[in-house]
């Protein structure tokens, strides 16, 4: 079998993630790296292999799928020139800044003959899977949701707008998928917002109603602490709580006692608890087996739809609706 040759640009933190997960993964082989800093690339190709590229056209000549894996504000231009080669593309939350921007590359990446899958890895996270399944045998009536970061400095770029978008499109949007994963399509919403610690608005409260009848409460903040859990979802059935805390542990209590079972995934590797192994190894079955990917470029859309809603919100002090 042909190994799916794959191109790395961004190797950071998450770039590596990626690499590393694709270079234990016998179906692929990473063949190109670049990075704007050549020798962030030079050390990945020396764990990993890979040729180390002088440019995005060089890496783009040497692979079937490109990773983009650099900061928020780069992803359009890198994921553009990606579908523009034939490549196929994973494209790192978030899909796009900006709904016109967003809507250009939806627009590309539905024209493209190849796959783009965007990097929403929560989904493929063990703990949002079984909440999944449990949430499938007993319907959710409503919930209370909160995603938390401690700061806005590590890595030093998450605290400038300018190149993330704004806190929502840098951490809060995992859950916003997360949201229309576990819950369906959003109808309305209404959103307060503040700032305090950075030069942008750091603290959310929202309400979601949902088109199936489902709401419920969210809230998240840039400069809360790393307090564990700091993502967590408490969801509401009938006589039944059901509570996620990070990507760690779910505490299922049914009936109207107290008694809980825990399902708990602290024993699986971090690529595993927090989906990119799974994230990683979806988008290959999907290229080889010619198949949808699991996270289209439709729900990279339908995310940065929500991030511009929630600030729209807070600007008009007014609900937005969708169709
Ligand atoms: N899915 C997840 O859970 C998850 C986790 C972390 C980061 N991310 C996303 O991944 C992206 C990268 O985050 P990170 O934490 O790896 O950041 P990072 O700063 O660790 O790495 C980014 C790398 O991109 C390089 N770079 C910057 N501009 C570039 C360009 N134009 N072309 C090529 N390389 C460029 C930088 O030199 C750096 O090495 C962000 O969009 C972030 O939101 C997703």
């Amino acid at each position: 079998m042909e190994k799916v040759r794959i191109g790395i640009v961004g190797t950071g933190y998450i770039g590596n993630v990626h690499g590393n997960i694709y270079a234990r993964d016998p179906r692929a082989k990473i063949t190109a790296l670049y990075d704007i800093i050549p020798e962030r690339a030079a050390a990945t190709a020396k764990r990993i292999g890979g040729r180390v590229c002088s440019s995005r056209e060089h890496l783009l000549d040497s692979c079937d799928a490109v990773l983009v894996c650099a900061p928020n504000r780069t992803h359009i231009e890198i994921a553009t020139a990606a579908i523009d080669a034939g490549k196929h593309v994973f494209c790192e939350k978030p899909f796009a800044l900006g709904i016109e921007d967003a809507a250009l590359l939806l627009e590309r990446a539905n024209k493209s003959e190849k796959l783009f899958q965007v990097g929403h890895s929560r989904r493929f996270a063990p703990v949002y899977t079984k909440l999944r399944s449990l949430l499938m045998e007993d319907a959710p009536h409503s919930a209370h949701i909160k995603m938390n970061r401690g700061e806005l400095l590590n890595p030093a770029w998450t605290g400038d707008v300018n190149v993330t978008g704004g806190f929502l499109y840098e951490t809060t949007i995992h859950f916003l998928d997360m949201l229309r994963f576990q819950f369906g399509e959003i109808s309305e919403l209404i959103a307060y917002g503040s700032q305090h610690e950075y030069p942008e608005i750091d603290e959310f409260s929202v309400i979601f109603k949902f088109k199936n009848g489902f709401h419920c409460t969210f809230a998240s903040s840039a400069d809360a602490s790393w307090l564990f859990p700091f993502e967590r979802m408490e969801v509401f059935c009938h006589h039944r709580t059901i509570v996620t805390e990070e990507m760690v542990r779910i505490l299922d209590c049914r009936g109207i006692g107290a008694d809980f079972v825990t399902h708990s995934f602290h024993n699986v590797s971090d690529d595993i608890q927090r989906g990119f192994e799974l994230e990683d190894s979806a988008f290959l079955d999907a290229i080889l087996n010619g198949t949808e990917p699991m996270v289209t470029a439709f729900d990279g859309f339908k995310a940065v739809e929500l991030v511009e809603s929630i600030y729209e919100s807070i600007r008009t002090g007014q609900p937005v609706r969708f169709d």
